[in-house]
């Protein structure tokens, strides 16, 4: 095989329902490998997991194939809720190589299974699909950290029929929303067939088979795009800005090219004019504990991709979830800036021709957004990150086709003087957290309008 020293862990996207278990399953993943005394086989990062390659054949009981693999480990990334899009951009695409659908399998596919599936569409990342909860499935035995195989074969005959009809019902859903699926130990083309494995995050059953089947994957997919340059400038996506104890507004970022050092200047998305700005100390989640704020992190020097660090730096508070960090130099800062400028500026849309105005969490539920209004061919005026403003209000309800007089907002609030212009105005406002209903509504309304 060819040379790994520059083939970097494969970034892996843990997507979901709210309360389908994406949590649950990386706690499990981590803490039961500390339990079995592999502490150094796992990895806390900020906001993410790592596993190591050993971890996942020890635990997978394929320790003969050791060699066949190249990638050096996992790096999961936990998307919460309504952050599902924010984590999954990068410069020039997707930021996760890889993800992992979490499906309820008692409850079955939710609205927001539906649009993790689209955005892998769009991006087009491999993924695997995770029938979650299987514990809970009346009667069912439960056998701590076992096979999926091995635990369903020691399952009643009741118990497993009742497993295999709730797991057909995820396959007709699947294949509503444009994809052949199958349960991973019959799929012999994970190109051709998404697998779907069974799994309880609760109980550890079925994890060594996902753990193997996204190694399978990033083997076979990825081995080409994980190439990447070690001693290249650190160019990373902010997952979440936040405040912190001592240190004032910080950036939680997953740097995915390149290394980070400290003292490196960094240019960093923003609202406005990006941000420019020198990394003052990054910041790793202390293994020993969290016993006072101080001690909450351990400082390092430098970070090589890929990986979820802290970057504490002056002047973060306008710092955008969703757009890039990149470290720059007196040579290349200004092309950096403009990049990285530019880039925003392709999402935050201002036509000022007709059209509806768009309001967005992040930068990436906004890219979302915007994307699948353009594919309904509905026309829009404006696209800003941001909550629902009195300007918005003013600017939207002065717009006479009423058509267009539309403000839609996508996870974001009304700001109180909002709310108050908004009593009486002349505007129509959409508000939801799924994307398609926000479209659903819309047409439903221009619908009914029309008639
Ligand atoms: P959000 O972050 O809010 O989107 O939710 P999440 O997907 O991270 O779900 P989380 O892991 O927080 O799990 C939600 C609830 O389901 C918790 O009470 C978990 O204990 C429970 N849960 C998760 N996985 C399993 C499972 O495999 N079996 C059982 N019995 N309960 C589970
Ligand atoms: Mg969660």
């Amino acid at each position: 095989m060819t040379d790994n020293e520059n083939l970097r862990t494969p970034i892996v996207c843990v997507m979901g329902h709210v309360d389908h278990g994406k949590t649950t399953l990386l706690d499990r993943i981590r803490g039961s490998s500390v339990a079995a005394g592999e502490a150094g086989a796992i990895t806390q990062h900020i906001g993410a997991t790592e596993v190591m390659i050993d971890s996942i054949i020890e635990r997978s009981g394929a320790s003969g194939m050791k060699n066949n693999f190249i990638v050096p480990g996992l790096l999961f990334i936990d998307t919460p809720g309504h952050h599902a899009f924010t984590s999954l951009r990068s410069r020039g695409g997707a930021l996760a190589d890889l993800a992992v659908v979490i499906v309820d399998i008692n409850e079955g596919f939710m609205p927001q299974t539906k649009e993790s599936l689209q955005i892998l569409k769009r991006f087009k990342t491999p993924f695997v699909v995770v029938a979650n909860k299987i514990d809970r499935i009346h009667g069912w035995q439960p056998h701590e950290n076992a096979s999926f195989l091995e635990t369903y074969n020691k399952q009643s005959e009741r118990v497993r029929a009742d497993l295999d009809n709730k797991f057909y019902e995820i396959v007709g859903e699947l294949y509503n929303s444009g994809f052949n699926s199958e349960r991973y130990d019959r799929v012999s083309d994970f190109q051709r067939n998404i697998g779907i494995i069974p799994i309880s995050a609760v109980t550890g059953e079925g994890i060594p088979d996902l753990l193997m089947v996204l190694l399978g994957l990033a083997q076979k997919f990825l081995e080409s795009n994980l190439h990447y340059n070690a001693s290249g400038p650190g160019e990373g996506t902010i997952l979440e800005v936040k405040e912190e104890k001592g240190l004032g507004t910080t950036i939680d970022i997953i740097l995915y090219d390149g290394t980070l050092k400290k003292g490196d200047t960094i240019i960093v998305g923003s609202l406005g004019e990006p941000i420019q700005t020198k990394v003052r100390a990054l910041l790793k989640p202390n293994p020993m504990g969290e016993i006072s704020a101080e001690e909450k992190f351990q400082n390092v020097e430098s970070v090589t991709a890929a990986i979820g660090v802290k970057i504490s730096a002056p002047n973060l508070d306008d710092a955008l979830s969703g757009a890039t960090v990149r470290a720059a130099n007196p040579e290349n800062l200004e092309t950096i800036v403009k990049e990285v400028q530019e880039e925003l500026e392709e999402v935050q849309i201002s036509t000022g021709t007709i059209g509806v105005t768009l309001k967005a969490d992040t930068i990436g539920s906004l890219e979302a957004l915007v994307n699948e209004l353009q594919k309904e061919d509905i026309p829009i005026r404006k696209a800003e990150v941001g909550d629902i403003s009195q300007r918005d209000i003013i600017e939207v309800s002065a717009i006479e086709d009423p058509f267009n007089a539309v403000l839609i907002g996508f996870n974001v609030k009304m700001l109180p003087d909002a709310k108050e212009k908004a009593k009486g105005a002349d505007l129509k406002i959409f508000q939801n957290d799924v994307i398609y209903r926000l479209i659903d509504d819309y047409k439903d309304w221009v619908k009914e309008k029309k008639e």
